[in-house]
């Protein structure tokens, strides 16, 4: 299989693609495809591609990579790093890039820069905890179907690929998960106000776009977090300037 892939030396030069050929195993992962093609790439003398990943396993957020035009590629609910050849069976060739987004800038061939959604997150995704004695767990009851949504937002793995995939860079998805998350349970109450300002006067302070309502974002998920986050994000920023 041909791997065409984007090689870029750092954030100042311009990137072009580069062509790799490989003697795929179905049931590797892509990320393995591309440590054999850098293996060997080592061993002619030449620079390894960089690209992200950690755990591998789909819960850290760090893999991402546009493949054949399509940020985590062609299979939905599904990272980069969960991503095996057999997928790709019926190609002969692969386009790897880098996510694609102003806020997001390459730092090396497919590896981005994602502090800006960190910046974020640190801007209001946490609640307050006094230290002390840790509470019991049953001082605090939540409703089942509260937890549950919570859970649902929570799974947000902070990859980026909603702001790749919007036409607008909007981190719209991203943010609206964290204050739908904290919203959820009676934790988050206390800080909402100060956490929905918080959050989107860093998303406007990075430059990431509006949302203009299209759902790519969505679409491409790993974790399937709904256009609801985005509602609840506006609800609850609206609240803050009104109860402000
Ligand atoms: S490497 Fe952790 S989610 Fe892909």
């Amino acid at each position: 299989m041909k791997f065409k892939v984007w090689r870029q030396a750092n954030a100042q030069s311009d990137g072009h693609f580069e062509t790799y050929e490989l003697h795929v195993d179905p049931e590797a992962s892509l990320l393995e495809s591309l440590d054999a093609i850098n293996e060997s790439l080592v061993h002619q003398g030449k620079s390894p591609i960089a690209f992200d990943s950690d755990c591998r396993e789909g819960i850290c957020g760090c893999c991402g990579l546009v493949i054949d035009g399509v940020p985590h590629g062609p299979v939905p609910k599904t990272t980069t790093c969960q991503l095996h050849m057999h997928h790709f069976a019926k190609q002969d060739e692969i386009v790897i890039e880098p996510f694609r987004a102003k806020t997001m800038p390459v730092i090396q061939d497919c590896m981005v820069d994602k502090s800006a959604l960190e910046r974020v997150a640190k801007a209001g995704g946490f609640v307050s905890v006094r230290t002390g004695q840790q509470p019991d767990a049953n001082t605090i009851l939540i409703p089942r179907k509260k937890a549950e949504e919570a859970f649902n937002f929570a799974a947000c793995i902070g990859c980026g690929a909603c702001v790749a995939a919007c036409s607008n860079g909007s981190a719209h998805l991203f943010t609206g998960a964290k204050i739908a998350q904290l919203l959820a349970l009676p934790q988050g109450h206390p800080e909402r106000a100060s956490r929905a300002r918080g959050m989107v006067k860093q998303i406007q302070n990075e430059h990431f776009g509006g949302c203009s309502n299209e759902g790519e974002c969505t679409a491409v998920c790993p974790k399937e977090i709904s256009t609801g986050a985005i509602a609840a994000m506006t609800r609850e920023y609206i609240r803050s300037l009104v109860t402000n």
